[in-house]
């Protein structure tokens, strides 16, 4: 029996089967027939992005965001949950699954749909799916995705047992099992907050807000929308934030200063979520900051924070965090 998990976050969509991992924009966009071929998909890209799905043709992630005409991306959880997680959550597990035969699933949801969608996101998912995967040169291969069990947990607990377990899903690292551990996972749309008591989940020390990267990103697609006149989709920021700069129309806009300013008020506006939900948790030994946000908010938000932050790893892209915790909290659970 395999065990597999995915992260599907309103930024990016997240998939490992323990051995492999990928990451993709989780955009869903109309496939157009690829009149040029090969060349429309980048070389880079071995896993597929072509599918279809219940009569539609469609391309996820970056192929999508680039050549799809018709392009869907939400930030509303329950439209997000009931269009998009399935097909989302489907393209990034085909490769890892074998044709018909059963899977075992870990995913997660943020803390505060956690209640609400935990069991119709469970009745999406487990199920026998049909798919097809298309490949670059058009080539159609069927197959059978057969997901026998889900497991939905709350997103940040992803990174704390990211932590805490090893490959095997046994306890690797006791502290994170016998002490008071406090998340901070920060995505693109939402800033989830958890403490772990002895790995047991905390009602009153858990939050999820809206307090995520796209909060600086829409600060800076305003002030790019008067500077330029164009509106910058948000989860087309990240390249040009991380660059200082982005081409509007022929036109250079520096964009050092504006992050620098947008990264300082999510972090003070987020130091102070944490401060006031942790304020009677001053017993917390470790705060551990996680999600792609938080590897990138790491810098202006540690410093804010009342207590020991534990540092986020730079050699690892912080935003697989949950997904390889979901994955060995299924091993834990599901031992071979
Ligand atoms: N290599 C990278 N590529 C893209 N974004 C990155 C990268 N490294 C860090 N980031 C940051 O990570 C953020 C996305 O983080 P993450 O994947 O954890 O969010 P998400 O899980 O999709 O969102 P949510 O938890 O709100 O559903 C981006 O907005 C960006 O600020
Ligand atoms: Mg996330």
């Amino acid at each position: 029996m395999r065990v597999l998990a995915v992260d599907i976050g309103f930024g990016y969509t997240k998939a490992t089967d323990g051995q492999q991992s990928q990451v993709f924009k989780s955009i869903v966009g109309e496939a157009n027939t690829a009149q040029f071929g090969e060349t429309l998909t980048p070389a880079q890209t071995t896993a597929p992005r072509q599918f279809s799905l219940a009569g539609e043709e469609i391309f996820v992630g970056e192929l999508a965001e680039n050549q799809s005409r018709g392009r869907s991306f939400t930030l509303d959880p329950a439209q997000f949950i009931a269009k998009y997680a399935k097909t989302l959550g489907l393209a990034a597990l085909a490769p890892y699954a074998e044709h018909g035969d059963p899977v075992r699933l870990v995913t997660g949801l943020p803390i505060s749909f956690y209640r609400k969608f935990k069991d119709p996101l469970t009745t999406l998912l487990q199920q026998r799916h049909v798919l097809t995967i298309v490949s670059p040169s058009g080539e159609r291969v069927d197959k059978a995705l057969y997901i026998e069990k889900v497991r939905v947990i709350p997103q940040p607990f992803g990174s704390l047992f990211n932590l805490m377990l090893n490959a095997q899903g046994r306890t690797l690292q006791q502290r994170f099992a016998t002490e008071k551990i406090g998340v901070i996972d920060i995505g693109f749309r939402t800033a989830d907050f958890t403490i772990s008591d002895k790995t047991r989940y905390s009602e009153r020390g858990s939050l999820s807000t809206d307090s995520g990267m796209s909060v600086a990103y829409s600060a800076i697609a305003n002030l790019l929308q008067e500077k330029s006149g164009t509106q910058v989709e948000l989860y087309r920021l990240y390249e040009a934030v991380t660059r200082g700069s982005i081409k509007i129309k022929g036109q250079k806009y520096e964009l050092a200063a504006v992050v620098q300013q947008a990264f300082t008020q999510l972090a003070v506006r987020i130091a102070a979520e944490v401060n006031r939900l942790w304020a009677d948790d001053w017993d917390i030994d470790t705060i551990v900051l996680t999600g792609g946000g938080g590897l990138t908010l790491a810098p202006y938000l540690a410093p804010l924070i009342q207590g020991e932050v534990l540092p986020v790893p730079a050699d690892q892209d912080a935003r697989l965090s949950n997904v390889m915790g979901y994955w060995k909290y299924g091993m834990h659970i599901w031992p071979a």
